[in-house]
């Protein structure tokens, strides 16, 4: 059985999916099964539009609330932007950095990826910062490499200290809804890659950071994803976005 020193984390990332009233449903049911979230962290990624709406309504509850995306700066000539303290303005206390479309759709670059993870901690805003490789990159025997360098820059502004704030998510690009998962070996050997490069990277430290899997998380596949003693977390997308499929996710262990 699992000894989990990490507190087990759920998160639902919405993309640009939902309205605001079935936002609003959602989160309403979600928020009335969390219990006080002493065993487990729930958390939504939302449109930034519903934030203030979303957060409004989770506020009470032990339901986390975060931003899908932001800049680094405070403010400026950045049209279309967010700023951290916008964010935390809203009501989000979490954010998503270097999500695979952010990187692969929206051409965002390496470079910000560290100073984004900068800000985010700086604003108090706690980050799930998200690597993955393509498919290419797998079936080139990359897989290893890209990934270290993905955390190699992300994490170079960050200092042991910071390490407890932040989450990782490993998202193998070529299992984002795509219905395809990596197979347990594969996320195994990819989170115990991470915690190790992490120990290199922050020490002991390493032990506070929570590893996320995401790509295709379904009710069917979340348990044994889980009782993998290097998973504490999944990130789910598409199965975030009903209570019927979020909820036997969040209460994996039940099923
Ligand atoms: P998916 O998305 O669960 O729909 O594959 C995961 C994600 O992109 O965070």
């Amino acid at each position: 059985m699992t000894v989990r020193t990490r507190k087990p984390y759920i998160a639902g990332n919405w993309k640009m999916n939902l309205d605001r009233s079935r936002s609003l449903d959602l989160v309403k049911t979600v928020k009335g099964r969390i219990g006080d979230g002493s065993d487990r962290e729930v958390a939504f990624f939302v449109p930034s539009i519903y934030l203030a709406d979303v957060s409004a309504v989770a506020q009470g509850s032990p339901l986390g609330v975060g931003g899908q995306n932001m800049w680094y700066e405070d403010d400026g000539a950045c049209t279309g932007e967010l700023a951290p303290r916008m964010l935390r303005e809203v009501g989000a206390d979490r954010v998503l950095i270097g999500h695979s479309e952010r990187r692969h759709i929206f051409r965002e670059v390496e470079e910000w990826m560290p100073r984004k993870l900068r800000a985010a901690l700086d604003a108090d805003l706690q980050p799930i910062f998200c690597i993955g490789e393509t498919l290419t990159e797998r079936n080139a025997n990359r897989t290893d490499r890209v990934l270290k360098k993905q955390l190699e820059s992300g994490f170079d502004r960050v200092k042991p200290e910071d390490a407890h704030h932040i989450s990782i998510a490993y998202e193998p690009v070529w299992a984002i809804g795509t219905g395809e998962t990596a197979t347990l070996e594969q996320v195994d050997h990819v989170h115990a890659m991470i915690r190790k490069w992490l120990f290199g990277k922050v020490g002991g430290e390493a032990e506070t950071v929570r590893i996320l899997y995401g790509g295709s998380v379904k009710p069917d596949n979340a348990k044994a994803l889980m009782a993998l003693d290097t998973v504490d977390g999944l990130l789910v997308g598409g199965a975030s976005l009903q209570a019927e499929t979020f909820l036997p996710i969040i209460e994996y262990d039940a099923n």
